[in-house]
């Protein structure tokens, strides 16, 4: 079934910075029933408030990009809490995706699902060849039940529900509070403050030497929209940069120019480093004709654009 420009689209999680990207990409498209309720309006984790939802707007294709996530210090003393409030909110989504006869369903998980491949790029294949990171254990446990269960309604009565497995990825709609910003938000923020200072040096924890891949939000929601419109998905799709990825080094010198910072960058070596190489395969997406529209120093020019104007 394709998608048609006036059926009901539901984004849950539709005002974070993927799901913001894909109804700004999809109205563009001229899809004009577009869902989006704020978290305020509707909240996931509610079974009631998820099923009166299905059946007062009967939306015919969903795309769920929400989750809980919080600062590092709330990751690390609210395991519970967080696996819990992922698996309820997926859960509550995809389930009355099922019984509303949705068309298709589009569960946006994370590179997390993985096991550490350090020495090549991630295939969908890998997905459970091992046991993901000990870090963000709940998350990734969340994501990888989220993934199965839109297989298994696949398999047991014919659904149109998949995965995509994003990389790390930033935009316009990134929080830069630095509790919660990613590495790339939070980097722009602190490099700004450090450059407003006039600070000598900036201090980036372990070598610089790991390697990871970065996406501008508007091209993860391009891949995302693309396949919401091909007639038949199924499984998991990597949306990578197809870079080879980015050290940290290279992010910092790229955001260092595009905030004009003039002191140096210094390497806390005492620090640790993490994993060394985070990389996945997306040829899978691309061999359907996806690939990225924007640069990494044009996505970081474009977001450090929007910090500016909400610092003022
Ligand atoms: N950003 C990345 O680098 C990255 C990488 C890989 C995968 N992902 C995954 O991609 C998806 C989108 O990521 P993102 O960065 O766009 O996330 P985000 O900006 O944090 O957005 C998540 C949205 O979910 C909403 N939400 C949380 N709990 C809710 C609830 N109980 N009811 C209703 N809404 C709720 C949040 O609203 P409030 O803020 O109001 O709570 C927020 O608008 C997520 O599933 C994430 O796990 C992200």
């Amino acid at each position: 079934m394709i998608m048609g420009h006036n059926d009901a689209i539901f984004i849950a999680g539709g005002h974070g910075v993927a799901g913001s990207a894909i109804r700004r990409r999809l109205l563009s498209k001229g899809y004009s029933n577009v869902l989006s309720p704020t978290h305020k309006e509707l909240d996931l984790s509610s079974q009631d408030e998820v099923e009166s939802f299905f059946k007062e707007y009967k939306p015919k294709y969903v795309l769920y990009t929400a989750a809980k996530m919080g600062s590092i210090t709330y990751r690390n003393s609210h395991p519970a809490e967080l696996l819990l409030e992922n698996l309820l909110m997926q859960t509550n989504v995809i389930r009355c995706a099922h019984r509303f006869d949705v068309e298709k369903l589009l569960f946006m998980s994370s590179d997390f699902i993985y096991p550490e491949i350090q020495d090549r790029a991630m295939t969908e294949d890998d997905f459970l060849s091992g046991l993901p990171s000990k870090r963000d254990f709940p998350y990734s446990l969340a994501k990888i039940t989220g993934v199965k269960l839109c297989d298994y309604y696949r398999e047991e009565y014919g659904n149109q529900f998949f995965t995509v497995v994003p990389c790390a990825f930033f935009g316009t709609d990134s929080s830069f509070d630095l509790e919660r910003a990613n590495v790339v938000a939070s980097m722009i923020h602190r490099m700004h403050d450090a450059k407003t200072t006039n600070a000598a040096e900036f201090t980036l924890w372990g070598t610089g030497k790991p390697v990871k891949e970065f996406l501008f939000s508007d091209d993860v929601a391009s891949a995302c929209v693309l396949l919401m419109e091909q007639e038949s998905v199924e499984g998991l799709y990597n949306i990578g940069s197809g870079s080879g990825g980015t050290s940290i080094r290279e992010l910092a010198d790229i955001i260092k120019n595009v905030v004009d910072y003039k002191g140096q960058i210094v390497y806390d070596l005492s620090k640790p480093d993490g994993i060394m190489r985070r990389v996945t395969n997306s040829s899978r997406l691309r061999a359907l004709g996806w690939k990225p529209e924007y640069d990494l120093e044009t996505a970081v020019r474009i977001t450090y654009e929007h910090f500016q104007k909400q610092v003022g």
